[in-house]
């Protein structure tokens, strides 16, 4: 499987406001998108940093992913997740390559990709997304 290349990188946040403007004052982001997706427990933003992107993600509640991981381990880089062109026989090669799999179909991302994660011990500590555009 050969990734196009990195898609986004992911950071918990605890204030997604304050987050933004940070990075378009010490950056130059620019918002892309953002939305409220209340079955991933987030409060999310795309952010433009010239050719690249990053994702901001605020959790709704201690009870969501991303807020267990910012009880866990603090805000910081959450993700990084790579471009596929065929999301779908992506999953059967990384599978059939050894990675674990935390979603073994793809499904519904934020802002209309299909994505799908793998484990961290799959990838030396770094939870990784693979996103195609749904
Ligand atoms: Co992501």
């Amino acid at each position: 499987m050969a990734a196009r290349g990195i898609h986004h990188l992911g950071v918990a946040v605890e204030d997604l406001d304050a987050a933004l403007a940070t990075y378009e004052r010490l950056f130059g982001a620019e918002v892309e998108h953002s939305a409220t997706v209340e079955e991933q427990g987030v409060r999310a933003a795309s952010l433009r940093i010239g050719t690249g992107r990053v994702e901001l993600l605020e959790p709704l509640g201690e009870d969501t992913p991303v807020g267990r991981f910012l009880a866990k381990r603090g805000p910081g880089m959450h993700h990084v997740a790579y471009e596929v062109s065929d999301l779908g026989a992506t999953l059967v090669e990384l599978a059939r390559a050894g990675a674990d799999l935390i979603d073994e179909q793809p499904r519904a991302g934020l802002f209309g990709l299909e994505v799908a994660f793998i484990h961290p011990d799959s990838v030396h500590g770094v939870l990784t997304e693979v996103v195609s555009r749904g």
